[in-house]
């Protein structure tokens, strides 16, 4: 145990000491020595076991390993995260922590040559988690906490040319843990850059205000140096007193039009670059107005997260999540929980993304003690919030992408909070102010924030009628602002559904403007199994002793970063631009629904296609519609040719696009940015008709038993069971009824129902998933075979009774009627409603004709679209972090499931609909799976053929799938027709 360093500032409420006053992260051509790189390091198991001196420059530290900088060491062999949602992973007992404090004792050298100033030498840390003490040449700096905050201290009176040696001393809990329990990983370090700089200029504050009425911009830059000097070519500025204000004709800067003016500050010889942006954000007549007109914010939650570094970012990872979301029609940030690396912001101003930059405070595992000594109404924690908001500001000021400021999340209530927000006001009157734990009063904040607001919540809101708080004071003041919902559409797994009915809501008030998905990426850690298959880990997975599962995998993207199809939903669902086309009247409607674009940017492309095969495509000349406007245009000339109707079998659509007419930075010509689908042929509107084979069947043979087997056309069925063996050349298994699928992360989690059970745990107490098929009877008809037959569970007195309607058609085609009537009584939807089959492994391809190409399910099908496709059957499965259900194919006229040549299988008709999904493993394996990786093919062709599936919703943290969404068992019919290919096509 050393004793020679005193450790009272880990469980002190200070937030630091020794430290220099905060300001702008910004860069300039003063000397700086990076000090990113491998470090000697030691983990200590605590305080008790500290090593004594090793901040003396000549410690021998040569036995030491090494561990990278800016890293965490929890993914670099020491320790193992641990993810809590919620809870603290420690006793709450402000401010104590435990004696299992792990401690990283991190040194390293550097030389400083000759010439480096030692007396404007600072040392600067952007972000260490969660608490550090710092030593050059033995000389102790001071310490600090505030994990995705940057510390700076002054080293000039301990660093020397030549040789120095820099010790931080980091610690994984401290009072500032308590501060810091957002819903993610728990994992320490000093997982942000180190620098020393020799500094110039202190700090500058750039005020672009920008008046819509005149089109001038007023620049004034306040500085810390009197003799500083303004330079900005385009404004005809040089060598200006920065203080102005100077106002000239200006393009503002908003997310459609990211226009920054580039200019310089001069001092004493020190150039820093500036990037200004002019843009006036205010509430006005209740609605969000930025530049003078009201923004609809189409956002997304964003932790920082990478699958092997963490929530260490480089430029390159913070860049594709930018551009990500600008090819996704997402409009704005809220940095989720925590001030982001400053590139990102750099990299928002750039790009174009209206930013809520959210400061690093949450406190939400004192909600089960009913709040009881939360920091935010504790005094003695006052200073430290305080300092965190000063931080925030002080560091992200310059960056016009920042609308507001958000003082933290979920931390409840209390007068520090109010305090954060009256210093932010003071220093920064030009944004606004956001902190969604304040939304029963409002008082302090400039913005009505809720998270998971159901949709009736928000039609009242959208309204300006919920419900009083009992304060006239505060209901008057929160009937007067905009409403956000700073969280909504849960991400988790499969989903999130129902993101149109929000939309609509949020294009339909003016009070709301819009909102962020909870949340942008899966946090999941990649690890790789003893086959080398790579997966992604979640809460669990390290041994923690409390832990909150795959909760922490919640996002739009995957860890790697791949779309998932909830991100295709809620690009279509937010497109800037809706393209509607009506079939009566033949036209399209174009609404535009920028902030400040005209479609002027769109070139417009159509195609007809019949049978999801293109028949024409061509421009269409659309004049540039402005924002917040329409404009109706005839069809295209060409898409109105009658001939075209006759020859197709069923359909013909139009599709019209609108796509980049240039390159952007964020994406090239051509890249689409929204779509829209007219039926030509009739039936426009409604579902299309059966396909022609689809009359009532007729007899083309009729059956014929011998042998144990019962033979109709080319198929062969079961005597005893009813059940079919084979179509012509192809071995099946089924189809029979089946309503499982692998739950859903929102029915494993979501509290449904009276008793607040999650619809999984209710589902296997009813016995869903152990369903047993029990013949009542077979019967050779005249024209066909009648299987009946009854589905339950054992233990239970409900069930479904079946009854299965074979026959065949003229062309081949054999048909399946199938009609379901519940009986006892049932308490529970169902998941599923369809029939299940089997076919040989070698059929591995499906063709369809339907939505696509993603998965799609009723309440989550916006971004898929009428067409023909192809995949492989093992790109048909969506990799969700923890396996369920997905690749449900919605709205199937027919499709194809052949081998890989296309020239033989199965031929599946909708009648006129089904859904589809085939999987090269069944349902069973996929719900018993627990990672991506522990699935593997079985050698079967696992078929599902659903008349219906329950919706997928957003109930694992939101409200309860909507009625219409779900499926109750109620009496059903459906058709469906299977024909082999053997061949010939
Ligand atoms: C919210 C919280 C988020 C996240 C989400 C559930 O309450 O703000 O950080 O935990 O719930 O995924």
């Amino acid at each position: 145990m050393s004793t020679d360093v005193d450790v009272a500032y880990v469980e002190s409420t200070a937030p630091g000491h020794g430290r220099l006053r905060p300001r702008a992260y910004f860069g300039s051509d003063v000397p700086v020595v990076d000090l990113d790189g491998d470090w000697r390091f030691r983990l200590a198991a605590g305080l008790g076991d500290l090593t004594a001196g090793f901040q003396e420059p000549d410690f021998p530290d040569v036995g030491w390993d090494e561990m990278p900088v800016p890293a965490f060491w929890q993914l670099n062999d020491y320790g193992k995260p641990a993810y809590l949602n919620v809870r603290y992973p420690f006793p709450v007992d402000p401010p104590r922590v435990p004696d299992a404090n792990p401690t990283g004792e991190y040194r390293r050298g550097f030389d400083l040559p000759a010439d480096f100033p030692l007396d404007r030498a600072v040392l600067r840390f952007e972000g260490v988690d969660s608490c550090f003490a710092v030593w050059v040449n033995g000389v102790p700096l001071g310490d600090g906490k505030g994990s995705r905050l940057p510390t700076e201290f002054d080293a000039s009176r301990a660093l020397r040319h030549g040789r120095n040696v820099v010790a931080v001393r980091v610690h994984q809990w401290s009072a500032g843990s308590y501060l810091e329990d957002q819903d993610m990983w728990w994992m320490s370090g000093i997982f942000r850059s180190v620098r020393l700089l020799a500094r110039g200029l202190e700090d500058y504050f750039v005020h672009a205000d920008f008046d819509h009425v005149t089109g001038t911009g007023t620049l004034s830059v306040e500085t810390t140096a009197p003799n500083a000097r303004l330079s900005v070519p385009e404004l005809g500025l040089a060598d200006a007193d920065p203080a102005g204000p100077y106002t000239a004709p200006v393009q503002p800067w908003s997310d459609e039009t990211p226009k920054l003016y580039e200019g310089e500050l001069v001092v004493d010889g020190e150039r820093v670059p500036l990037r200004i942006g002019f843009r006036r954000v205010l509430v006005e007549d209740g609605q969000i107005s930025v530049n003078g007109r009201p923004i609809l914010l189409r956002g997304v939650n964003r932790h920082e997260w990478h699958p092997r570094t963490g929530r260490t970012l480089d430029r390159e990872t913070m860049l594709a999540d930018v551009l990500l979301m600008k090819r996704h029609n997402v409009n704005a940030v809220r940095t989720s929980h925590y001030p982001p690396h400053p590139d990102f912001l750099a990299l928002c101003d750039e790009h174009g993304l209206w930013v809520i930059d959210e400061c690093d405070y949450e406190t939400h595992g004192f909600e089960s003690l009913g709040w009881a000594g939360n920091p935010s109404a504790e005094p003695v924690w006052r200073e430290a919030l305080l300092d965190r908001a000063a931080r925030m500001v002080e560091r992200d000021k310059n960056h016009p992408s920042i609308i507001m400021w958000s003082l933290g999340n979920e931390a409840g209530d209390g007068p520090n909070l109010a305090a954060m927000a009256e210093w932010i006001r003071g220093r920064d009157g030009s944004r606004l102010i956001h902190y969604e734990g304040a939304w029963r009063s409002c008082a302090y904040v400039d913005v009505y924030s809720r998270m998971y607001a159901g949709y009736e919540e928000v039609d009242e809101i959208g309204r300006r009628v919920e419900a009083a708080t009992g304060n006239p004071a505060d209901d008057a003041h929160r009937r007067a602002i905009p409403f956000i919902q700073c969280e909504y559409g849960h991400a988790m797994g499969n989903g999130p559904g129902g993101l149109r009915d929000y939309q609509d809501l949020f294009e339909k008030y003016p009070r709301l403007a819009g909102g962020f998905i909870w949340e942008w990426i899966d946090h999941g850690v990649e690890q790789t199994d003893e086959d080398g298959v790579t997966f992604y880990a979640y809460g669990g997975d390290f041994g923690e002793e409390l832990h909150d599962s795959n909760f922490v995998a919640d996002g739009l993207i995957f860890p790697d970063r791949t779309p998932s199809p909830g991100l295709l939903d809620f690009k279509k669902v937010v497109e800037p631009v809706h393209i509607t086309a009506a079939f009566n009247a033949r036209t399209l409607e174009i609404r535009n629904l920028h902030h400040s674009r005209d479609t002027g940017y769109l070139r417009w492309e159509w195609s007809v296609e019949a049978g999801g095969v293109e028949t024409a495509a061509g421009r269409l000349e659309i004049e540039p519609v402005a924002p917040g406007e329409s404009l109706t245009v005839a069809w295209p000339k060409e898409a109105l040719d009658p001939a075209a109707d006759a020859a197709v079998d069923g359909e013909l659509w139009l599709t019209v696009r609108g796509v980049l007419a240039a390159d952007e930075p964020w994406a090239g010509a051509g890249h689409e940015i929204a779509w829209g689908q007219g039926r030509i042929d009739a039936g426009a509107g409604q579902r299309p008709p059966a396909p022609a084979a689809a009359g009532t069947p007729r007899a083309a043979g009729s059956p014929v038993t011998a042998d144990g087997v019962i033979r109709l056309g080319d198929a062969v069925f079961d005597a005893q069971t009813g059940v079919l063996r084979s179509i012509g050349g192809i071995d099946v298994e089924g189809p029979r009824l089946d309503i499982w699928r692998a739950p859903i992360d929102n029915e494993v989690w979501g509290q449904h129902g009276p008793r607040h059970e999650p619809l999984n745990s209710r589902w296997h107490s009813a016995g869903l998933h152990r369903m047993h098929h029990k013949t009542l009877g077979v019967t050779a008809t005249e024209n066909g075979l009648e299987v009946r037959t009854r589905l339950a569970a054992a233990a239970v007195g409900f069930g479904l009774d079946v009854l299965y309607r074979w026959g065949t058609d003229a062309a081949d085609v054999l048909w399946l009627d199938v009609v379901v009537d519940p009986y006892g009584a049932w308490t529970v939807p169902l998941p599923r409603l369809g029939v299940a089959m089997t076919l040989p492994g070698e059929y591995d391809h499906v063709e369809w004709f339907g939505l696509g190409p993603a998965e799609a399910y009723r309440d989550a099908a916006n971004g898929t679209r009428v067409g023909r496709y192809r995949a492989p059957v093992a790109q048909l499965q969506t990799p969700y972090v923890r396996p369920q259900e997905n690749g449900n194919r919605h709205d199937v006229r027919w499709a194809r499931i052949t081998d890989a040549a296309g020239d033989r299988g199965l031929s599946v008709l909708g009648a006129p609909v089904v859904d589809v999904s085939v999987k090269p493993w069944s349902t069973r394996e996929l719900e018993a799976a627990r990672h991506r990786n522990e699935l593997r093919p079985d050698g079967r062709i696992h078929v599902n053929l659903d008349h219906a599936h329950q919706g997928v919703g957003s109930a694992a943290c939101g409200p309860l799938l909507p009625e219409k969404d779900t499926l109750h068992a109620a009496h059903a019919e459906f058709r469906i027709g299977f024909a082999e290919i053997d061949g010939e096509s």
